[in-house]
């Protein structure tokens, strides 16, 4: 565990909160037939801003995608007049398509995911039979961050966590005294992130999330998705590092490793797979591109039958 990253991460959200450094503006947008939020986060000095998380409408009935959601995302950015800098991917989502292309088209900034990505390309790549073209290696992003990687949007200072367990590349950004934690804690009311896809570890996952709570209680937290708990009647998306160690119903102060590894083990043989993993992972894998088209110039996504 290299302490050496939280510890910077640390300074950086208690510098960011006492106000020796610039604050970030948070702006979110919310999918609901994916309950994806998607995150704009920016300097309100230099407008530079990052989107994390974005989002390509996709019906699985008739095979159409659309952009409505990242439309959304692009009109608030013009309106703002803000340039992006970052297009962030906290993990190669399995529930919802990526729109980062399509606004990287018209937006720019660099795409970014956690270099372990090469692990999830070996491993759904050999899953969707992708053949030798299908590079391994994450050329498909500009940019593969590690943990510690330090960058910057404007003036805010930013850094890259790995959080492996729900998948081994999931990466948590934590920029001034926010941090975007992508699929590892849900709400409190709600728990955790699930750890049984190829490639997830609910041992890992638990080191993954401790080390996160080991963050400033003050650090605002944003995450990547929400169902919903029951008795809640309203989305919400954003908690604080406290508030998770007190009332989260996975991982609250006190519970143990094997504690939490029983139940999440438990639970998860309950899940059954998300709607969207096949279109998702395949096009997620290939940093959000859709396939190329075949000679008659339709574009298809495969289907491996009795395999996940
Ligand atoms: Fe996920």
């Amino acid at each position: 565990m290299n302490d050496v990253h939280i510890a910077h991460a640390t300074q950086l959200v208690k510098e960011t909160h006492e106000g020796a450094l610039p604050r970030p503006v948070i702006k979110s947008f919310f999918d609901e037939p994916t309950y994806t939020a998607s995150h704009v986060v920016y300097d309100p000095k230099t407008r530079e801003a990052a989107i994390i998380d974005s989002v390509l409408n996709y019906d699985p009935a008739s095979g159409r995608t659309s952009c409505e959601s990242a439309q959304a995302v692009l009109d608030f950015i013009k309106n703002e007049n803000l340039t992006i800098v970052w297009q962030l991917e906290t993990h190669a989502h399995a529930d919802h398509l990526s729109a980062a292309p399509w606004l990287q088209e018209q937006l720019g900034g660099k795409l970014a995911i956690g270099a372990e990505i090469t692990r999830v390309q070996e491993v759904f790549g050999k899953i969707f039979n992708a053949g030798t073209r299908f590079a391994r290696d994450g050329s498909q992003f500009d940019h593969l961050f590690r943990d510690g990687d330090r960058f910057m949007i404007g003036e805010i200072e930013a850094m890259a966590l790995h959080v492996p367990g729900h998948t081994p590349a999931d990466m948590a950004f934590v920029i001034g005294d926010a941090a975007f934690i992508g699929d590892t804690l849900f709400m409190p009311d709600f728990g955790t992130a699930r750890a049984d896809f190829p490639g997830g570890d609910a041992r890992q996952l638990y080191r993954s999330i401790r080390r996160l709570l080991s963050l400033p209680a003050e650090t605002r937290l944003f995450l990547c998705h929400d169902y919903k708990a029951p008795g809640r009647d309203f989305y919400a998306w954003e908690t604080t590092i406290g508030a998770q160690r007190e009332s989260n119903l996975h991982v609250h102060d006190g519970v143990s490793e094997d504690e939490f590894v029983e139940m999440r083990t438990k639970r998860d043989a309950t899940l059954s797979l998300p709607n969207l993993i096949m279109p998702s992972v395949q096009i997620n894998m290939r940093g959000g591109r859709l396939p190329e088209p075949e000679e008659n110039g339709t574009r298809y996504i495969k289907i491996p039958l009795d395999t996940l």
